[in-house]
């Protein structure tokens, strides 16, 4: 997409990554707890700018060379633009510049968007937790990426 822009998530992107989460998520990350990580030295959070407006945003939590990966969402209007892999290559980039040894998340196996997304990025499945999703019950397939 032209004039996207990938950048460290700031305290002026926050009322509308609240937004983002409200709309995609039923048990959605508010305000707050998106503001506790920008102080958080385990946490990188990346927002997607798309001539300057927010269209989505990633964020990931990591220990060691362990990354996980707790949130990623774009805007109806910016979808299939490539913005959301755009923010899991910005994670992977921080993870490998930063001793990442792999990257793991969570993803609805309903959700087929998400899964072709990981999949083209060379994420895969190494696991099942069951019942992890509420509202509505759902397991979660848990997929990996290896740097090394
Ligand atoms: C999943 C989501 C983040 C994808 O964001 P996006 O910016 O539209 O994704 P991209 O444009 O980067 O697409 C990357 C790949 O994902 C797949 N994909 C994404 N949206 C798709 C769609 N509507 N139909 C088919 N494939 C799709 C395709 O393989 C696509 O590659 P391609 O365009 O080269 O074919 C977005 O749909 C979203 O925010 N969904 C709601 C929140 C959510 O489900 N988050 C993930 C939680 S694990």
């Amino acid at each position: 997409m032209r004039g996207l822009k990938i950048a460290p998530m700031e305290e002026g992107h926050l009322d509308r990554l609240a937004q983002l989460e409200a709309l995609c998520f039923s048990q959605p990350w508010s305000r707050q707890a998106l503001a506790e990580e920008l102080g958080n030295p385990c946490a990188c959070f990346f927002t997607a700018l798309a001539q300057g407006q927010v269209a989505g945003y990633a964020g990931a939590h990591f220990a060691g060379g362990e990354f996980y990966m707790d949130n990623l969402a774009v805007f109806p209007d910016y979808r299939r633009q490539g913005v959301g892999r755009a923010l899991v290559q910005a994670l992977v980039g921080f993870a490998k510049e930063n001793g990442g040894e792999f990257l793991t998340l969570e993803v609805r196996p309903s959700n087929a968007y998400a899964l072709a997304l990981y999949g083209g990025l060379g994420f895969r499945a190494v696991g099942r937790r069951r019942g992890f999703y509420t509202r509505p019950v759902e397991d979660a397939l848990l997929l990996r990426l290896d740097f090394v």
